[in-house]
């Protein structure tokens, strides 16, 4: 295994003229200030690294903490006239920032609401029928908040309507391995029962769809204490606790990536044919409710719900911002994050739209005073991805051609902080070294490192299990917005933002998709100084920038193929706890390893070739960024993984069992999973080898993309 993204010594042409960042703490050191240089030093610069400098300094906290504030005073759940009208605020105000153009991006989808009259709630019944409790039917207001309208209460979007009553089986995370251990270990049948799962460790929408296969009539998610309380620290207000009254809200889909139910693979446009609503993919089928620790505490043996919401087609508004590239107008940088918000959006996701709005301004303060970036780079703020990704899908479905055509990467902004501690990145191998190279820039926000770079304090927090000295960067699994453009479409994708120490056990953060989700518990609790805002604006920014604007992709293909020889080690160990059905059945890696051995050597001839090409031959520099900007689009199966057309990444997809975490060669994973128990072991192994051709060809044909002459 080669070890990725570690430092190394820089040399060479291309290295000296390259404007990737990969050069810039080499060439510079470390800045002394940081982006606030003497002028004079600064006239002495390249000038990708002058405009990235004045493009840096000039995002500011104070500004950040501002837009957050604003983007926080009402609701903007999607769908909604308030919604409509930030979207519109947005719009006029990345004009006036300077973007060449801003237009709404519309779609009619389809959307889920509470009836406004008639509440949900969740009942205990005694033997003749009586309503003896009932959960509460909003959550306590937080103070300041008394007379806000239109909090939506908490509920689970797209449940089905219904009244189901019966026994409550308690089925700890409603995991697979939850659902395994109760019905082989301790003979539990879920058949005709209401399940009750405490919320974290997955996605919710598999915690339903776990129930619904186990036979379960009806799903009561809810909020633990042991999750969603750190331990000495008050509920919200005092603190950044949940409190006992509060519930998180969220939709209960399993889309696996097809955005409106009704018009999968197409966007939902006025012509665009729509299935029934009884047919719309991903839909639950059961009835789903959320509830707070104080109404879990009070649950009994037989309980009944009462879910009265409707699914309802309606419109959605993407926001969509353009800088002209000055040299390469067709070639794509995209920063988007959304903007609906289950209730105030304190953190999710004003924190990352309030981000996204400096970034922006920054850009149009450059362009302003006469700069273009050498690509163009398209600003979006996405509607509806509460209710499963919506607005983003829609538009990527609505610009497929041009995006598989012209995307060369995509950068995701959804809340920028969800803890205090240290850096979180998730992304593609090629932009492991753009991460470590950018991160070595950026000065550290955290106590103890003053004077040191982000970098070093993100190493020291978090170092990588799998490769020696860099930080930890994850996988891409799902459950945000660059679903499509990663897991459908294979664009180069990547986010960032400040986390918690993932070492201590509650999930998420406390206060998640609750009414609590305050621009207070941000400004109290979480960044008094906006420090950790302004450091994710400089990282999510500062990718931007180098993608948009560096003569050479920053991207390195030598670290994918160090990252897809360690999935393969790690599919092949795995596959070696079947040793006697891997002879029995010839089950064979060697296709595989071979085409990464190949992959592997391309790779690393790529790269010396790189690094020979005359800067100055616009043609030869062109040949060489497409072959790298295709090389993420060459893991693209237009067939899809088995059973999920949508995630048609070979390499990476959402966990099957995990909407958030991602799997590698998710094709053969699952076909191991859980193998010993399918009743027809030849097919199972069978489905086993077909996944590993499919791997092997995919490796190989990417490996050919990367050929001059293939
Ligand atoms: C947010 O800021 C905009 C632009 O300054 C302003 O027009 C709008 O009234 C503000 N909204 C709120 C709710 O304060
Ligand atoms: C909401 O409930 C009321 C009262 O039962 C009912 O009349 C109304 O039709 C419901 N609204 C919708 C949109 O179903
Ligand atoms: C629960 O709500 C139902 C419907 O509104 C009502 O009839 C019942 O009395 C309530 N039960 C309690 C204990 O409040
Ligand atoms: C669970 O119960 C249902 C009906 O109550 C039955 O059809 C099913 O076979 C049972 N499942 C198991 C695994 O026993
Ligand atoms: C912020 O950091 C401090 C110091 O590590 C920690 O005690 C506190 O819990 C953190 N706050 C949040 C909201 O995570
Ligand atoms: C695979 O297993 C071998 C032998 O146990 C071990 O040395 C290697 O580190 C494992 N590789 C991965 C990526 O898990
Ligand atoms: C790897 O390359 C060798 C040499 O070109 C070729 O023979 C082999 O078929 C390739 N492997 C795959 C899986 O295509
Ligand atoms: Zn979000």
């Amino acid at each position: 295994m080669t070890e990725p993204a570690g430092p190394r010594a820089a040399s060479g042409r291309f290295w000296a003229l390259m404007g990737a960042a990969a050069v810039g703490l080499f060439l510079f050191g470390f800045l002394v200030g940081w982006f606030a240089k003497p002028a004079e030093e600064k006239t002495s610069l390249r000038p990708h690294e002058k405009m990235k400098r004045a493009f840096m300094a000039e995002m500011k906290a104070e500004n950040i903490k501002k837009f957050l504030y604003n983007f926080t005073r009402l609701p903007h759940l999607a769908g909604t006239e308030e919604n409509l009208h930030l979207a519109k605020q947005i719009q006029a105000e990345w004009k006036e920032f300077g973007l060449d153009s801003v237009h709404l991006a519309h779609y009619d989808v389809l959307l889920s609401y509470p009836n406004e009259t008639k509440p949900n709630y969740i009942s205990i019944i005694d033997e003749f029928g009586n309503e003896i409790f009932n959960t509460s039917l909003f959550e306590p207001p937080p103070p300041g908040y008394e007379d806000v309208r239109d909090v939506v209460p908490p509920y689970s979007a797209f449940s089905i309507q219904g009244m189901p009553e019966g026994e409550l089986v308690y089925v700890n995370y409603g995991r697979t391995e939850d659902f395994f251990k109760l019905e082989r270990e301790m003979g539990i049948n879920c058949t005709g029962k209401i399940v009750i799962a405490r919320y974290g460790k997955i996605f919710r929408g598999n915690k339903v769809k776990n129930a619904e296969l186990a036979g379960a009539k009806g799903v009561i998610l809810y909020s633990d204490p042991a999750d969603y309380c750190a331990p000495g620290v008050n509920p919200y207000p005092a603190g950044w606790n949940l409190p006992g009254g509060g519930a998180q809200r969220g939709n209960v889909l399993n889309l696996n990536g097809a955005g409106d139910p009704l018009t999968p693979g197409y966007p939902a446009k006025e012509y665009t044919y729509r299935l029934d609503k009884a047919s719309g993919v991903g839909l639950p089928k059961i009835p789903v409710h959320p509830i707070g620790y104080h109404d879990a505490e009070s649950l009994l043996r037989k309980v009944k719900l009462h879910i009265h919401s409707n699914n309802k087609v309606t419109r959605i508004y993407n926001v969509i911002g353009t800088i002209r590239g000055a040299v390469e107008p067709d070639r794509y940088v995209i920063l988007g994050g959304h903007r609906d918000a289950w209730v105030f959006g304190g953190i999710d996701p004003q924190s990352g739209a309030a981000v996204v709005h400096e970034i922006v301004r920054s850009f149009g303060k450059l362009k302003k005073e006469g700069w273009r970036p050498r690509r163009t780079v398209i600003f979006a703020s996405w509607d509806a991805e509460e209710f499963g990704l919506l607005g983003s899908t829609e538009w990527a479905e609505d610009n497929a051609k041009v995006l598989q055509a012209r995307g060369v990467a995509y950068i995701n902004a959804d809340s920028s902080i969800e803890g205090n501690y240290t850096l979180r990145v998730d992304c593609t191998p090629l932009m492991y070294r753009l991460v470590y190279s950018l991160t070595k820039e950026i000065p550290s926000p955290d106590e103890g490192f003053e004077g040191k770079s982000l970098y070093e304090s993100w190493y020291k927090k978090n170092p990588s299990r799998e490769y020696k000295e860099v930080p930890r960067i994850n996988k891409l699994g799902s459950g945000n917005d660059f679903e499509v453009f990663f897991q459908r479409l294979g664009i180069a994708s990547g986010r960032a933002r400040y986390s918690k120490n993932w070492v201590k056990k509650y999930s998420s953060y406390p206060v998640y998709h609750s009414v609590y989700e305050t621009y207070e518990i941000v400004e109290g609790f979480y960044d008094p100084t906006f420090k950790n805002h302004l450091t994710v604006a400089q990282v999510r920014g500062g990718l931007v920038f180098e993608l948009a604007n560096s003569v050479v992709l920053p991207f390195d293909c030598r670290d994918y193929a160090a990252a897809v020889s360690n999935y393969a080690y790690v599919i092949y160990n795995l596959s070696k706890n079947h040793e006697e059905e891997l002879s029995k059945y010839s089950v064979s890696f060697d296709a595989l390893f071979s085409a990464v051995k190949n992959f592997t050597e391309v790779s690393a001839h790529f790269h010396e070739n790189m690094q020979q090409i005359d800067i100055n031959n616009l043609l030869a520099v062109r040949s060489l960024n497409d072959r790298l900007m295709f090389l993420e689009r060459a893991f693209i199966d237009p067939l899809g993984l088995p059973d999920r057309p949508f995630y048609r990444h070979v390499i990476f997809a959402p966990s099957s069992h995990n909407k958030y975490a991602g799997e590698s060669f998710p094709g053969i994973y699952d076909a191991l999973f859980d193998i010993k128990s399918k009743a027809d072991q030849h097919k199972a192994w069978e489905e086993v080898k077909r996944q590993i051709s499919i791997a092997a060809f995919t490796v190989q044909a990417a490996a050919d993309t990367l050929k001059e002459v293939a």
